[in-house]
């Protein structure tokens, strides 16, 4: 099968400079949407028809998959169609999808490639409100035409079902088709809707699908408006997805999934999680209100607390982490460990039952066992031009407010005393500090006011 899908509108109603099929839904552009779908469908060759925009359009991919047609003039949907002829292969049927229509799935695209066999297979919808779209015209039954909103008389305007514009059709009748059509409508376009007529005369069957999941499948993005309508229909399928998969939601309309989240048995999540990129769960990993989390494995029973933000991380078993805590790439931490509020990790990698539970900022730091950082203890890791190491050896004790100035190591079972500036090694199991010594001025008064 080939797929096109135009995509060469400018998209006026959007108010942006953006062309029309980059602006995003779930953090990736509408367009990506589509052509993730469309190659789940294994296609034959991948056809995107570009205009408005087009370099920048084609820059937005890094696919050599991709044929791209481009449409100079925007002359409308039949037209764009006939500048991806050239690249389409013959004997296979051609799937046409849409640039603005991002949420279709590939249940419904493949209920419509099977029931058209070698018919013209149309995708329609019965919506409540069909203003914009245009109507489909059945005689005793059968599909006959589509007349678009602008050219609909009063009784047409009543038609509910409507085009979703996608449809699979006979390859080898597009070339006669697409010359006859004509651009004498209200909007002087080739739409490409007026196929239907040729198909019609040709004794070919316009058989109907309609989309799977839900009518929003369908749902065309033409305003910003109609853009966050469609992203909270895609947030809600999604959450629906992950209930059936067992997931408990305090809400599942305060979710968002902007990539791919997975997730085992037992999951709670709270109100107001984001998750971007690729994000498992494993089980029984519970995240309260309020958490952001990117490209990151959780491992099982672990308790991410209120408003933590953990980005390319991996963390075992049991870990408890915040409320208010950072973790940013490279950091891994082992089984039990605890990570605090306004803790700060980056690069760092801290072994089992340790634990980091205050105000503190370890970067660029191995941590080993049995550990316990104090509150306030930061790693001086950068002097202005390098970053260097800090390397906590097992069972490690380091009181409050303490910079340890790296690269340094603090060896097994070492103490270091609150206050202490470490600019050297710390050796095993001895009490290490650095301090200047108390002194209390008897002969002090407080000042008076004058
Ligand atoms: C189109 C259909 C309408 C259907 C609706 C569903 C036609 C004539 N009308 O209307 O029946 O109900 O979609 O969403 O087909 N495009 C090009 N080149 C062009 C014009 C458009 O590539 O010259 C692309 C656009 O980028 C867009 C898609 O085709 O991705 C649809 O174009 P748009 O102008 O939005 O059509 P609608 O008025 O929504
Ligand atoms: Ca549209």
């Amino acid at each position: 099968m080939n797929i096109v899908i135009l995509a060469a509108g400018m998209g006026k109603r959007m108010q942006s400079c953006l062309p029309k099929v980059l602006h995003k839904v779930a953090q990736k552009p509408m367009l990506h949407h589509v052509v993730d779908t469309a190659f789940a469908l294994n296609p034959t060759k991948l056809v995107v028809v570009v205009g408005h925009g087009a370099e920048q359009v084609k820059q937005s991919f890094n696919n050599s998959n991709i044929c791209w047609a481009i449409q100079d003039k925007q002359l409308g949907t039949g037209h764009a169609l006939m500048q991806a002829l050239p690249f389409l292969d013959i004997k296979v049927p051609t799937l046409v999808l849409y640039g603005d229509v991002p949420l279709i799935q590939e249940g419904t695209l493949k209920n419509l490639i099977q029931n058209a066999g070698e018919n013209l297979g149309l995708l329609t919808a019965f919506y409540d409100n069909p203003k914009g779209y245009g109507r489909i015209i059945r005689q005793h039954g059968r599909i006959v035409a589509i007349v678009e909103e602008k050219d609909t008389d009063e009784d047409e305007k009543k038609i509910n079902e409507i085009n979703t514009g996608i449809m699979v059709l006979p390859t080898s009748k597009l070339e006669v088709w697409l010359a006859g059509l004509k651009n004498t409508n209200s909007q002087g376009e080739y739409y490409l809707t007026d196929i239907i007529d040729s198909s019609v005369k040709d004794a070919i069957d316009v058989i109907s699908t309609h989309p799977e999941c839900g009518n929003w499948e369908s749902f065309g993005v033409n305003s910003k408006v109609q853009l966050v309508e469609v992203e909270r229909y895609l947030q809600c399928h999604q959450a629906k997805k992950l209930l059936e998969q067992g997931v408990t939601l305090i809400d599942h309309e305060r979710i968002d999934i902007r990539g791919t989240l997975t997730v085992e048995q037992d999951v709670l999540i709270d109100v107001g999680c984001i998750f971007e990129g690729n994000v498992h769960l494993a089980q029984g990993v519970h995240l309260k209100p309020y958490c952001i989390i990117k490209d990151s494995t959780i491992g099982e029973n672990t308790v991410i607390e209120s408003f933590s933000h953990l980005d390319s991380v991996k963390i075992a078993k049991n870990a408890s982490i915040g409320p208010y805590a950072r973790l940013r790439p490279q950091t891994e931490l082992g089984n039990n460990v605890k990570v605090g509020n306004f803790v700060e990790l980056k690069n760092t990698k801290i072994a089992d039952n340790s634990k980091v539970n205050h105000l503190s900022y370890i970067g660029d730091a191995n941590i080993g066992k049995e550990v316990n950082i104090g509150a306030g203890v930061i790693t001086c890791n950068y002097d202005g031009v390098n970053k260097h190491i800090t390397t906590i050896e097992d069972n490690v004790f380091i009181g409050s407010d303490c910079q340890l100035i790296a690269p340094v190591t603090i060896e097994k079972g070492a103490t270091i005393g609150a206050g202490t500036t470490l600019t050297q090694n710390a050796p095993t199991e001895q009490l290490t500090l650095s301090r200047i010594k108390q002194t209390t001025i008897s002969s002090w008064r407080k000042p008076v006011k004058k």
